[in-house]
C-alpha cells in the first residue's frame, strides 16, 4: 500500500489514518503537517524482526535515523529493539538527549570531524563505520579503545537514482574494493586502540533489484576470503547497509522486506559455506523501508490557477521546505483530496509549492476530484527523506510532525514559528 495501513475513508467521506479524522487534524494542527502513523511503522518492524528469525542467523536491526528522527522516534526505536545509525554530530546529540543506549548507536559519515569523533567517543558509542583514511587516523590519534566497521564500496550499480547510488567505484563513500581497502584493514589491525568488528556496504537507496544486494554481498565475502588469507584475521560481523525500496505509486514493485532479508540471508549462507567462513552476525540499517509509508503529508489548497489548453496549477502552503525529493531526484508521489476521499478522480492537475522557484513542483500531473479552495490535500509516503531534509527557503517555518496511534494524536515534533525563523539572527 502507498498510504498507512490503518487507512480507510470514513462515513463523512474523509480519509482516516489510525482511527484519527486526517481533516479534523488539518483543523487541529494547521498545514503543511506531516502526519505519522505508528501501527504502519511497528508493522514494519515486526516484518523485519520476524523475516530475521525466520534466518536462523544472529541479527541487529540499526534504523538510518536520516530518514526520519527525533527525541519521540528514539523511544519508539528503543522499545522495539533497534540500533541506530547516526551520519552527523546532529543526529548523534538528538540520540543522546532522548536517552538512546549510546552502544547502540552507529556513527556515519564521509567527512566526520574531529569535533563530531570526538564527542561520539566522550558519549560512548558503540560503533563507528570509518570512511577514509583520514578518519582512521584521526580515531588511531583519539587514544580511546573504540570499535570500527570499515566501509568498503563494492564497485556495483544498484539501478535507483544516481544521487542515492553509492556503491559505485565512482563514489564519495567508502575504501574501494581490492587492494585500497586491504591496505586500511591492516592499518586497523595494527592499531592498538581499534578492534575491527567487520565490513560496511551500502550501495544506496530505493532499490528495487534485490540481486545488486546479492551481487553486493558476494563481492564483499570474496574480498574477506582474500584478507583472511592476507592477514589471518576473519571478518565477524557484516554490515549490509539499508536501500529497500519502497512504494510511492501504485504501480510500484518493490520487494517485500520478507523476501529482501531472505535474499541476504541465502547469499550470506552461501557464501559463507563457499570460503568456509562463519558470519557472527549480519546487521542492515533501513529507513525508508520503516517509515515511509507510515508518513503522509497534508496541504491546505490555495490559488488554483487554470492556463486552458496548457494545465491547472494547484497551489498549496507548503512544497520544496518541507518536500525536496521532487526537486532534488524527480520523485514522484501520488495525492488524494482528504475531505473528498470517497470521490472519484475528474481531471489532471499540476500540484505547485508556494516557493519563489518555477521548479517547486510536488506532483506534475496528477488525477484528482474537483479541486478548489481551501480543500485538504494528501501526499502519500512522505515519512522519510521528508521532514529529515526540510529547510527554511523563503523563510518559511517548517511543519509539525503529529504521530497517531489507535484514534489519539500527539506532537512529535511541533510547528516552527516565525520567532524561531529569526532566533539565530543577530
Ligand atoms: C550508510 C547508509 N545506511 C542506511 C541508509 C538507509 O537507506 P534506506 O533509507 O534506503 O533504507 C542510508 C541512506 O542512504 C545510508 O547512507
Amino acid at each position: 500500500m502507498v498510504l498507512p495501513i490503518t487507512s480507510k475513508v470514513n462515513s463523512k467521506g474523509n480519509l482516516e489514518i489510525g482511527g484519527v479524522d486526517t481533516v479534523k487534524l488539518a483543523a487541529n494542527y494547521k498545514t503543511p503537517l506531516y502526519v505519522i502513523d505508528k501501527a504502519t511503522v511497528l508493522n514494519s518492524i515486526e516484518d523485519y524482526h520476524r523475516a530475521f528469525k525466520k534466518t536462523r542467523l544472529d541479527y541487529e536491526l540499526i534504523y538510518a535515523g536520516k530518514a526520519f528522527l527525533c527525541k519521540g522516534f528514539c523511544k519508539i526505536l528503543k522499545q522495539n529493539d533497534f540500533s541506530l545509525d547516526v551520519s552527523s554530530g546532529g543526529e548523534l546529540y538528538t540520540a543522546i538527549k532522548a536517552g538512546f543506549n549510546p552502544r547502540r548507536i552507529y556513527m556515519h559519515g564521509n567527512n566526520k570531524t574531529l569535533d563530531e569523533l570526538g564527542l561520539a567517543l566522550r558519549w560512548g558509542v558503540g560503533n563507528i563505520v570509518v570512511d577514509n583514511r583520514a578518519e582512521l587516523r584521526m580515531l588511531s590519534k583519539l587514544r580511546k579503545k573504540v570499535s570500527i566497521f570499515i566501509r568498503i564500496t563494492p564497485g556495483i550499480s544498484a539501478y535507483t537514482h544516481k544521487y542515492i547510488e553509492t556503491g559505485k567505484e565512482d563514489s564519495k563513500f567508502g575504501f574501494a574494493l581490492g587492494s585500497e581497502a586491504l591496505k586500511y584493514v591492516k592499518e586497523a589491525l595494527a592499531s592498538p586502540n581499534i578492534n575491527l568488528k567487520g565490513f560496511h556496504v551500502h550501495i544506496g537507496s530505493q532499490i528495487f533489484t534485490v540481486k545488486s544486494f546479492s551481487r553486493a554481498i558476494e563481492k564483499l565475502m570474496k574480498f574477506s576470503a582474500s584478507v583472511y588469507k592476507k592477514t589471518g584475521w576473519q571478518v565477524g560481523e557484516l554490515n549490509l547497509g539499508g536501500g529497500l525500496g519502497i512504494k510511492y505509486l501504485s504501480k510500484d514493485k518493490p520487494a517485500s522486506i520478507e523476501e529482501y532479508v531472505k535474499t541476504l540471508a541465502d547469499q550470506v549462507k552461501k557464501q559463507s559455506k563457499l570460503y568456509k567462513m562463519k558470519i557472527n552476525k549480519v546487521l542492515i540499517e533501513p529507513g525508508r523501508s520503516i517509515i515511509g509509508n507510515a508518513g503522509v503529508s497534508l496541504y491546505t489548497v490555495g490559488t488554483v490557477k487554470k492556463i486552458p489548453g496548457v494545465r491547472t496549477y494547484v497551489s498549496v502552503d507548503g512544497g520544496m521546505s518541507d518536500n525536496l525529493r521532487p526537486m532534488l531526484y524527480g520523485a514522484r508521489y501520488e495525492a488524494l483530496i482528504a475531505n473528498k476521499a470517497d470521490q472519484k478522480n475528474r481531471k489532471r492537475v499540476t500540484i505547485a509549492g508556494k516557493h519563489c522557484e518555477s521548479g517547486d513542483v510536488l506532483i506534475k500531473d496528477v488525477a484528482l476530484p474537483n479541486i478548489e479552495e481551501k480543500d485538504i490535500l494528501c501526499i502519500a509516503a512522505t515519512g522519510a527523506y521528508g521532514y529529515s531534509m526540510a529547510n527554511n527557503y523563503n523563510r518559511q517555518p517548517r511543519p509539525a510532525v503529529v504521530i497517531i496511534n489507535k484514534g489519539r494524536s500527539n506532537v512529535l515534533i511541533r510547528r516552527e514559528t516565525y520567532q524561531d525563523i529569526v532566533r539565530l539572527d543577530i
